[in-house]
């Protein structure tokens, strides 16, 4: 660990530096009322999203959803850690950091939960492994794995784990080290019974892979079943800790290489990871069984230049591929696409053909992005026939009209003359009309921005309790007062969003050592940049100055309805079992339940 730098210098820092100076050196930025705003330097747009608050000294892009403050910015943006940014910051405004006089502990404190979820995924992780590797259970998981090519270093390497075929060895497991089982609920490794409110263990008899996340903490778990049970993968829920859509399998043992070389290989499975990492290739990640994401492509960016994609070679596969490969291109990243012989995955090619060979004529012979395009294409199309051919060459020439580099464009429509012996002229015409039209087309459409998955997320229609979640936090980042009036008005209850929850845990441990409200301070408390993007996006949400009473009921209503009407669904479906054992008795008791919720709504 590099010196830690201490709280007040860091307090000095973030008030003596102004974070409109500071983007301004990277983005240029105009005023319009309050803010000012710019264009985003996170996501390529044409009309400006990103906006800086100098009142509350954050940022926040309505786009991309990025947002922070002057440390996350510069974190983000030159991919450097919290320590760096401090140093260029106090170099910025004169604070003389000292750094090897490391004044008292300045340890940032995570909230116990949290860091409760942590521990029980770091020892658990360990005794899976050592369940796998040293016990006569796991014998035949580790069979089963030697079998199929993983290799003792890499199972240790990759903490390759066990977990036992029974029903509660986790939960005694647990809640004999202290762990509240409630907590550990919560953390996804135990599922509570509706029935007696008794808990079982949630991954039994199966090959457990710890997930960890970019600073090496285990978050989550995939369990791979042995035998023939559903599901093949089993993985932990979305936690106040996990979030599948920022998590890249991985990316925590490969970022030293992927840094080095620049580069990164995108895998889809972990299995394809794991076997490659064995084949000399270490810096592959996967995504969590999900297709790829703007949050992922933004950590990527962060550290390289270029990504092989590497996917299955099956028919969904390769469209996999040309998905993640649109959006990794608007994001400006290099893209590769590596293809193995028909119908493969990178794990079977390894054990089939080798580690040499995988190196060699999958990864080292990957296609450009285009020539994996004119292969995409070409697929189900046969070229002698010449409406199949035209079809062929019109997508084609669209995708050509998308280069914005006129020698890039020119090359690829001499290839394409030269193929089917067309004339160049005729072919840069054709290019032309294309291009024109498809513009006229964007026009007309008014595209807002690159990206219509950013567009998406935008538009989607939040339930009620998710804004009045957002309200509630807005209003408890505001005040701490009103934050504990809340957490009052909440009766335990949490919120329904579980990022939402995890960012009151983190506001109300933030309050216990701070008696001001301070939103940079705040941002700069929170370890998840996923959390500290929506706390900016809620930061900038227009409020109005007063919480009357009743707009306060109303939001906590919201919140506690939707957790009523949750029951409500569960229990009509009780009624419905309970009709079809003919336990007329029980149907009504649970009617008159039932008729009790609705009435409390
Ligand atoms: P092996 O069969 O063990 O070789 O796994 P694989 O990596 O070849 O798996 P596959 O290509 O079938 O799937 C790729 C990825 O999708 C896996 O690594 C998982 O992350 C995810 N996945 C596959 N099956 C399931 C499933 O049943 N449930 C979930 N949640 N994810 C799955
Ligand atoms: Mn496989």
């Amino acid at each position: 660990m590099a010196d830690r730098i201490a709280e007040e210098k860091i307090n000095q820092i973030r008030q003596a530096v102004d974070i409109v100076d500071i983007i301004s050196d990277y983005v240029q930025l105009k005023k319009q009322g309050r803010n000012y705003f710019g264009l985003c330097p996170f996501h390529g747009e044409s009309t400006p999203s990103f906006s800086v608050s100098p009142d509350k000294q954050i940022f926040h892009c309505f786009g991309c959803g990025a947002g922070g403050n002057v440390f996350s910015f510069l974190m983000e943006l030159e991919g450097i850690s919290f320590q760096e940014a401090t140093v260029k910051l106090a170099a910025k405004v004169n604070v003389d950091l000292d750094l090897d006089l490391t004044s008292g502990r300045s340890e940032k404190k995570i909230p116990e939960e949290i860091q409760a979820m942590l521990n029980a995924h770091e020892i658990l992780s360990k005794f899976y492994h050592h369940l796998l590797v040293n016990t006569k259970e796991g014998q035949p998981a580790l069979e089963y794995l030697l079998e199929r090519g993983f290799t003792r270093d890499s199972i240790d390497k990759f903490q390759i784990g066990y977990s036992l075929n029974s029903w509660d060895f986790v939960y005694k497991f647990l809640t004999k080290r202290g762990f509240s089982p409630n907590w550990m609920e919560k953390a996804g490794l135990i599922i509570k019974r509706e029935k007696d409110g008794t808990y079982f263990d949630r991954f039994r008899n199966r090959i457990m892979f710890p997930i960890l996340d970019r600073n090496g903490n285990t978050i989550a778990f995939s369990g791979r079943t042995i035998g023939a049970d559903e599901p093949k993968y089993l993985n932990s829920p979305e936690t106040a800790i996990f979030n599948k859509s920022k998590i890249l399998y991985n990316y925590h043992l490969a970022k030293p290489s992927i840094k080095k070389m620049q580069q990164a290989v995108l895998f889809e499975g972990f299995a394809d990871v794991i076997a490659a990492d064995r084949a000399g290739v270490d810096n592959g990640v996967a995504t969590m069984g999900t297709s790829l994401t703007d949050e992922h492509i933004v950590l990527l960016r962060r550290t390289l230049q270029s990504i092989t994609i590497c996917y299955d070679s099956d028919n969904a596969g390769i469209e996999a591929a040309y998905r993640a490969g649109n959006l990794l291109n608007d994001a400006g990243i290099l893209i590769k696409v590596a293809i193995m012989p028909d119908g493969m995955d990178p794990d079977e090619y390894i054990k089939s053909y080798g580690a040499e060979k995988f190196r060699n004529e999958v990864i080292g012979a990957s296609y450009t992005w285009m020539a994996f395009k004119f292969l995409y294409f070409r697929r189900g199309k046969n070229l002698q026939n010449e409406g199949d051919r035209l079809t062929y060459i019109e997508e084609i020439i669209k995708e050509i009209s998308k280069l914005t580099k006129a020698v890039e464009r020119d090359h690829y429509l001499r290839q394409l003359a030269a193929e089917f012996s067309l004339s160049l002229d005729a072919l840069r015409d054709q290019q032309k009309q294309i291009f024109f039209a498809e513009k006229r087309k964007e026009q007309g459409k008014k595209p807002l921005e690159k990206n219509p998955a950013i567009i998406q997320k935008i538009n989607v229609l939040k339930p009620a309790y998710y804004t009045a979640e957002r309200h509630l936090i807005a209003h408890m980042l505001r005040d701490r007062d009103t934050a504990y009036k809340i957490q009052e008005l909440l009766q335990g209850n949490t919120f329904n969003n579980d990022e939402h929850q995890a960012i009151i845990t983190y506001l109300l441990s933030f309050y216990e050592e701070h008696l001001e409200s301070e939103s940079s301070a705040f941002l700069t408390y929170i370890q998840d940049d996923n959390l500290r993007r929506i706390v900016a996006n809620i930061e900038m949400m227009p409020l109005n100055d007063e919480l009357s009473t009743k707009e306060l009921n109303d939001y906590i209503k919201q919140v506690l309805n939707y957790q009523k009407l949750l029951k409500i669904k569960e229990k009509e479906m009780e009624l419905k079992e309970a009709e079809r054992q003919k336990d007329y008795n029980q149907a009504a008791l649970i009617g008159i339940e039932i008729n009790q919720l609705r009435k409390s709504l």
